[in-house]
C-alpha cells in the first residue's frame, strides 16, 4: 500500500514518529523519537532523510522541544532555541533542515512569553510546513511533467521520492505526475552506493506506485546512455546555490556529465526551500563526509576510505530547475 505523508513522518504530543528508512524495503517499521537527541540520532543514521523531509523533521523537532521545555518563559525560550540549534546542525548539506527549524521558530515570535501558546503555535507550524512541502512537490510534479515526452525513459539517482520529502516526491513527483496522467514513463534506477537508496527506496516506491522501472549497478549507467536508452534525467537536490550549482547525492555530477556528453536533458526538481540565496555557488556548499564503515566490511581494515555523501553539479550542466513556482532555465536567477 502506498504511503500517506503521516506514515513517513508525523508529530505526536510526545514524539516525532518516522518510518525507519534504514530498514526498508525488508521491514516497514516506525521509529518513535521521544526526545530531540533521539530525533537527531534518527536524522544522522538516515532513518529520516532527504532534504525536504529533513526540513519537516527539523520543524517537528522544534515543536517536540517546546512540548518538553520548562514552563518559565525565559527558560522555555532558552531550551527551545538550544534544541533548534542542535537540530539545524544535525546534517550539514541539506539546507532544508535549517529552513524547517527556522520556519517553526518564527511561528513563536509573538508567543515566547506564553509557553502554552508557543507550544500550540510551534506544533501548528510544523504540521503546516509538512503539508506545504507535500503540496509543493505536487506542483513540482505538474511543472516537470511538461518537460518529458510520453513514454520517456527517465534516469534518476538516490531517492527523491515521497520518503525523501514527506510525501509525493520531487524527482519522483515528476515521474508520478507523468504516470498519473497515463503518459507511461519508465525509470532507470541506479542503485546509489554506498547505502543503496536507489535500489532499496526508489525501486520500492516505484513498485508501490506501479511505475515500470529497472535497477542498475551504478557502474552500468554510462552504458545505458551509450545505447541510447535514456531520454532524460531528473534528480532531486539537497542545496541549490544562488547561481544554480546543485548539491545532490554522490554520483549526480557523473550523471550530469554523461547526460551532457550524450545530449540528454538534465533536470533538477526541488522546492524553493532547497534554494539557498546565502550560498553564492557550489564551492560554498558544505559536503557531508560519512563514516568509512558505510562502504562495508569488504574494504581491508587498513585501507583509507573517502565517503562523501554529496557532490556538486555545476549550473552549466543543468538544463532546468523545476520548482513549485515553475521551471527555471540557465542562467538561473531565483529572486522573482
Ligand atoms: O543522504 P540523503 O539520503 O539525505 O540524501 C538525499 C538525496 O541526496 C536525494 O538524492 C535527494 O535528491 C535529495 S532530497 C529530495
Amino acid at each position: 500500500m502506498e504511503l500517506a505523508p503521516a506514515d513517513i513522518i508525523r508529530l505526536e504530543p510526545d514524539a516525532v514518529v518516522v518510518l525507519d528508512q534504514t530498514l526498508l524495503p525488508q521491514l516497514r517499521t516506525e521509529r518513535r523519537c521521544v526526545s530531540v537527541p533521539e530525533l537527531i540520532t534518527a536524522i544522522r543514521v538516515l532513518a529520516i532523510r532527504g532534504a525536504p523531509a529533513l526540513g519537516v523533521a527539523g520543524a517537528m523537532g522544534v515543536a517536540l522541544a517546546a512540548a518538553q521545555a520548562p514552563t518559565e518563559p525565559a527558560a522555555f525560550r532558552r531550551a527551545v532555541t538550544a534544541a533548534a540549534a542542535m537540530l539545524a546542525a544535525a546534517r550539514p548539506t541539506a539546507v532544508n533542515l535549517a529552513v524547517g527549524v527556522q520556519y517553526a521558530l518564527s511561528a513563536a515570535h509573538d508567543s515566547w512569553e506564553q509557553p502554552e501558546q508557543a507550544r500550540r503555535d510551534l506544533a501548528t507550524a510544523a504540521r503546516a510546513f509538512h503539508a506545504a512541502e507535500v503540496e509543493r512537490c505536487r506542483r513540482i510534479g505538474a511543472h516537470g511533467a511538461a518537460l518529458f515526452d510520453d513514454g520517456a525513459r527517465i534516469c534518476t539517482i538516490c531517492n527523491a521520492g515521497a520518503l525523501a520529502t514527506g510525501g509525493y516526491g520531487t524527482a519522483l513527483g515528476v515521474i508520478r505526475s507523468l504516470h498519473e496522467a497515463g503518459r507511461a514513463p519508465s525509470v532507470w534506477v541506479p542503485e546509489t552506493r554506498p547505502l543503496l537508496q536507489g535500489a532499496r527506496l526508489t525501486a520500492w516506491e516505484l513498485g508501490q506506485a506501479g511505475i515500470p522501472h529497472r535497477v542498475l549497478p551504478d557502474g552500468a549507467v554510462a552504458s545505458r546512455f551509450a545505447l541510447g536508452e535514456i531520454d532524460g534525467v531528473v534528480v532531486g537536490a539537497d542545496r541549490i546555490a544562488a547561481n544554480g550549482d546543485t548539491a545532490n547525492k554522490i554520483g549526480t555530477y557523473a550523471l550530469a556529465v554523461l547526460a551532457h556528453h550524450h545530449g540528454v536533458p538534465f533536470h533538477v526538481a526541488a522546492p524553493r526551500t532547497t534554494i539557498d540565496p546565502a550560498t553564492p555557488d557550489g564551492a560554498a556548499i558544505p559536503i557531508e563526509e560519512r563514516a568509512p564503515a558505510e562502504l562495508g566490511a569488504t574494504v581491508p581494515a587498513d585501507s583509507p576510505v573517502a565517503n562523501p555523501a554529496f557532490d556538486v553539479t555545476p549550473a552549466a550542466l543543468i538544463d532546468s530547475i523545476i520548482t513549485e513556482d515553475g521551471v527555471f532555465r540557465r542562467p538561473f536567477a531565483f529572486d522573482a
